[in-house]
């Protein structure tokens, strides 16, 4: 039903509540280039400070607001510290980081560090809820290498609701190596982050919640970085696109619309150790890819999504969205660009945890919403690992649906696809890998240390609707001689009562 009142009230208030999460650098219409599209919101910086102890602290609120994703349309959206996405948290390898989180919606959330190496306790799944108007804070040490990491709620059972609201953020790792690499690096200018998502809108402005689909919401209009229709301004000659799929259930088969290649030169855990000459690359949700694109002085190029084409198994595909083209966002290269320097030949180097035919420690099978023929119960661990080990795991989608795989606490390598060697681009540290239905995935992790008996890690479809119905399960990392102990389900309740 269409509110009328709604959406003239939409349309009369010129809304100036927009994206207080991202830069309110809005284009009036008529304004430079085209009227349909404005400028992408670059989300700002997360601020922190470091104290005298070295630890760098970041507060951030998670609460309601307003963003006009659509132009000239009010969408009630919820945000980090602004009414939607959030600051790009960033922090250097080595340094200790510290956050104050505050809940200001009205339901329990949480917060989880996707493809961050940290204690479980700090991890922010399903056990760590913070209820509304508490804070919680954690803190850790960041001990893996340079990387385009996210955050992002995981309450269990309504985790797409939060996320589709607008519940994302990105964390940059920075250390010596990566910052070593003559790579475009200027935050906003020549190395820009990407948040894609699809969204579903009522005619009124509020987001469609419906799961149409047995993949869950599927949107039919995509946003970048919080809103549709936007338009990159480059002045380089060159220009990194840090790209996180933050959608429920879309995939993308990204590529340019004139065909052009591009530098793969890193995925889910950071830089690949040569960058990878590609047309296309397809990312299931939750993966983050680092593409360096070159343009040329005066010229517009359009990031396009194409059909899926790795499609073998899945059974309605139109469903699926995997018909769909999309254009997502326009390159507008200005008429002269500051010169960059080519990609350098080898990135950071990678050394291989496991050989490709090490046997498995783990085997599971994803089907409807279950792993291994069982739906997520918070009151159960699915196994125990011991500190110390890597482990080798295969991973086989028994489905006729798109499932991807993703796990807490590691970054893995992928040993094998159906036996074989993968393709460059899956070559590089992952945390989430999609599953072709009937190829199995073999991959390699190491759990280093975080020892603990309480609180477990998770591993999930990372669909979100398949999350949230239970294609999840639970993992200790225990400590030699260490058994399980009660479970704690945390709901952090006043302000301040965090638990360390
Ligand atoms: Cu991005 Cu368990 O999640
Ligand atoms: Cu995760
Ligand atoms: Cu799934």
């Amino acid at each position: 039903m269409v509110s009328r009142r709604g959406f003239l009230t939409g349309l009369a208030l010129a809304p100036v509540v927009y994206a207080a999460g991202c830069s309110a650098r809005t284009s009036a219409p008529g304004s430079a280039g085209s009227a349909s599209t404005r400028p992408l919101p670059i989300p700002p910086l997360a601020p922190s400070r470091v104290g005298s102890d070295g630890v760098r602290r970041f507060t951030l609120r998670v609460q309601t607001g307003v963003t006009e994703m659509v132009r000239g349309s009010e969408t009630p959206t919820w945000g980090f510290s602004g009414s939607v996405l959030g600051p790009t948290v960033r922090a250097r390898r080595g340094e200790k980081v510290a956050f104050t989180i505050t809940n200001d919606l009205p339901e329990a959330t949480s917060v989880h560090w996707h493809g961050m190496h940290l204690p479980a306790k700090f991890d922010g799944g399903p056990h760590q809820m913070i209820a509304p108007g508490a804070v919680w804070e954690p803190a850790w040490t960041i001990q893996q290498q340079a990387a385009t990491l996210w955050y992002h709620p995981h309450p269990h059972g309504a985790t797409e609701k939060h996320v589709n609201r607008g519940l994302s953020g990105l964390f940059l790792i920075d250390d010596d190596e990566a910052n070593a690499l003559d790579l475009p690096k200027d935050y906003g200018v020549d190395d820009i982050p990407l948040v894609i998502q699809d969204r579903r809108f009522h005619a009124d402005g509020n987001l469609n919640e419906t799961d149409t689909t047995d993949m869950g919401l599927l949107g039919d209009t995509i946003i970048t970085n919080g809103i549709a229709d936007a338009h990159l301004p480059v002045t380089t000659e060159r220009v990194r696109l840090r790209i996180l799929n933050g959608s429920s259930g879309r995939l993308y088969n990204l590529s340019f619309a004139d065909g052009r290649e591009f530098q793969l030169i890193a995925g889910d855990g950071g830089l690949l150790t040569k960058p990878v000459a590609l047309t296309e690359i397809q990312l299931s949700p939750g993966e983050r890819a680092e593409l360096v694109i070159t343009v040329r002085a005066g010229e517009n190029v359009t990031l396009r999504s194409l059909p899926i084409t790795e499609r073998r198994g899945v059974d309605n595909v139109a469903e699926y969205g995997f018909d769909d083209t999309f254009d997502i966002l326009t390159l507008r290269a200005t008429d002269s660009l500051r010169a960059s320097a080519a990609v350098p030949a080898s990135l950071i180097p990678m050394r291989a945890l496991a050989a490709a035919n090490t046997p498995p420690t783990r085997s599971f099978e994803l089907q409807w919403f279950m792993i291994n023929n069982r739906r997520m119960d918070m009151n159960r661990i699915d196994m125990t690992i011991p500190v110390d080990t890597t482990e080798v795991w295969t991973v086989r989608n028994k489905d006729n649906w798109p499932h991807n795989f993703h796990v807490h606490d590691v970054q893995f390598q992928i040993l094998a696809i159906d036996g074989n060697p993968p393709p460059p681009a899956l070559s590089g540290w992952k945390d989430t890998v999609y599953t072709t239905p009937d190829v199995t995935y073999t991959l390699a992790m190491h759990f280093a240390d975080h020892t603990d008996p309480t609180y477990p890690y998770m591993f999930h479809c990372h669909l979100l609707h398949h999350e949230d119905k239970g294609m999840m399960g639970q993992f200790l990392v225990l400590g030699p001689g260490q058994q399980p102990a009660p479970m704690q389900m945390d709901m952090t309740a006043q302000p301040g009562m965090s638990h360390h």
